[in-house]
């Protein structure tokens, strides 16, 4: 169905064949014999080189074939006269479906900074960068789904418009149908969510997890992959308002388990990307060879493919959060004061912390375990010295936190007392807590930051680059 696209015609058997090619102009360059199309239709990273005849077309079409504009060509696949490519079309026909002006199309065929293409984000796909990240983001996102289903996991869609915090970290965004200029009132002067279009407050969800707990005590085996949403004001390389999260739910996993599961994932989806995406990461990481060409030998990263298989190939490094204070109080840069943040049992691991532990200490990714009960989620299961809970985040380099996940706390009473605790309110969360009232059974999961794991495999330094259309304070554009 549809034309063929230009990565199938790329491995074609040149014999002269008849074929046609639709795509965006990369470059166009005449010389005295021929007129040389660089054309891509973002089926792979490679462009297909049309040629034509001097005198073929008329000047004045010739014209509007420009970077950026649009065309069907219909041509004979032949060997290519020249090098750099396998095969050429010898073009019979050309039209522009549309053009794109030079002086007014942004895309030229030069090196655009990466904030100028943010500026551009309808466009940028159109990008050797951004299209090879795209096809990434992709498979990657296929490889999940490959990884559940084929074994024994169900897909579960658990619902965008929630009423409850997930995280309890009170970062959420309002859905509301009330008219913000006469907001109904309470006797009491409070806004009346009553006359609210469900009848309470609701809010974007933040995590899919308390609704995935409710179908793993059902399926056994789970995961959700959709989007998430975080209100929290932070303008990092790491974070977005709006991001795609995976999150596993196992009924009869202890946290033992639940690392085993993060760790299998995340190297089977890394691994698949290794094997499918070749090509995209080979352009990857010359680009950013190119990029490190300017930097001091000291601060250059290692090559990508390098560093993805140094990944898949080794084991992830286990220890409890208590272990890795130690470590920390040890360090050479607490000794001598250069970590900005104070280190001590209790505090939340800074990104600071986590990737000296990762980048210095233990050089490849990392599973901390046990943290304190008071900076983790109500939800999490207490160990029996309870002063920790059964937590994992796995820590990767140059990213720090990308998954976070726990075993968790499935009796009841002890469930409810952490909900009093953390002043979630009971009636808000009766139907997860109807599940340790109902055939409890031990159960653990965790969520992986899709983002995240994109910006780790395609070696991009800012989250902003690795979806489509970033979601973060002060913009919303496109
Ligand atoms: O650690 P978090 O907050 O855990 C949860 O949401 C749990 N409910 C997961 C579970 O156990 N089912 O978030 C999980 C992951 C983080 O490790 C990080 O990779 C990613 O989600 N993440 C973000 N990614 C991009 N932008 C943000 N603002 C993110 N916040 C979290
Ligand atoms: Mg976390």
């Amino acid at each position: 169905m549809g034309p063929l696209q230009i990565k199938e015609l790329l491995q074609q058997t040149p014999d002269g064949q008849s074929v046609t090619l639709k795509g965006w102009v990369r470059t166009k360059r005449e010389s005295k014999n021929a007129i040389f199309i660089a054309l891509n239709d973002g089926s792979t990273i490679h462009n297909i080189q049309a040629v034509a005849a001097p005198g073929q077309f008329s000047a004045e079409l010739l014209l509007t074939v420009t970077t950026g504009s649009c065309l069907k060509i219909t041509g004979q696949l032949v060997e290519s006269q020249g090098s750099g490519q396998a095969v050429e079309v010898k073009i019979d026909d050309l039209h522009v479906y549309g053009v794109a002006d030079p002086e007014a199309y942004p895309l030229q065929p030069k090196r655009h900074s990466l904030e100028f293409l943010r500026e551009i984000a309808h466009l940028r796909p159109r990008t050797n960068t951004f299209s090879a990240i795209l096809r990434i983001r992709h498979t990657l996102a296929f490889a999940v789904h490959k990884y559940y289903n084929d074994r024994g996991f169900f897909y579960l869609h658990t619902p965008i418009i929630t009423a409850s915090d997930a995280e309890g970290a009170g970062e959420m965004f309002r859905v509301t149908t009330l008219d913000l200029e006469k907001l109904p009132r309470t006797e009491e002067g409070a806004i009346n969510f009553k006359e609210d279009f469900f009848g309470r407050e609701a809010n974007l969800t933040v995590s899919g997890q308390l609704e995935g707990e409710l179908g793993a005590m059902a399926l056994s085996k789970i995961y959700t992959f959709g989007p998430t949403f975080r209100a929290e004001n932070s303008n990092t390389t790491r974070h977005l308002a709006e991001f795609w999260m995976i999150e596993p739910e196992m009924a009869f996993f202890e946290l033992e388990d639940n690392m085993d599961l993060a760790e299998d994932f995340i190297k089977y989806v890394i691994g698949y990307a290794l094997e499918h995406c070749k090509d995209d990461l080979a352009f990857l990481e010359n680009r950013l060879a190119e990029e490190d060409k300017n930097k001091p030998q000291n601060e250059r990263s290692i090559p990508l493919l390098e560093k993805l298989k140094f990944v898949v190939e080794n084991a992830f490094e286990r220890l409890t959060y208590t272990e890795a204070i130690d470590i920390l109080l040890k360090s050479k840069p607490h000794k001598e004061k250069k970590f900005q943040f104070p280190v001590g049992w209790g505090i939340d691991l800074s990104s600071e912390h986590e990737r000296y532990l990762v980048e210095k200490h233990f050089k490849k990714p990392v599973i901390l375990t046990n943290y304190p009960r008071e900076i983790k989620s109500f939800y999490m299961k207490l160990d029996d010295d309870g002063k920790t809970v059964r937590a994992m985040d796995v820590l990767f380099p140059g990213i720090g936190e990308i998954i976070g996940g726990s075993q968790r706390e499935d009796n009841y009473e002890k469930l409810l007392e952490r909900v009093h605790e953390v002043g979630i309110d009971p009636e808000t969360i009766w139907w997860y807590l109807e599940t340790r009232k109902f055939g409890t059974a031990p159960h653990s999961g965790f969520g992986l930051g899709f983002e995240r794991l994109v910006l780790f495999v395609t070696g991009m330094s800012n989250i902003r680059d690795v979806i489509p259309f970033p979601r973060y304070p002060k913009s919303a554009e496109f």
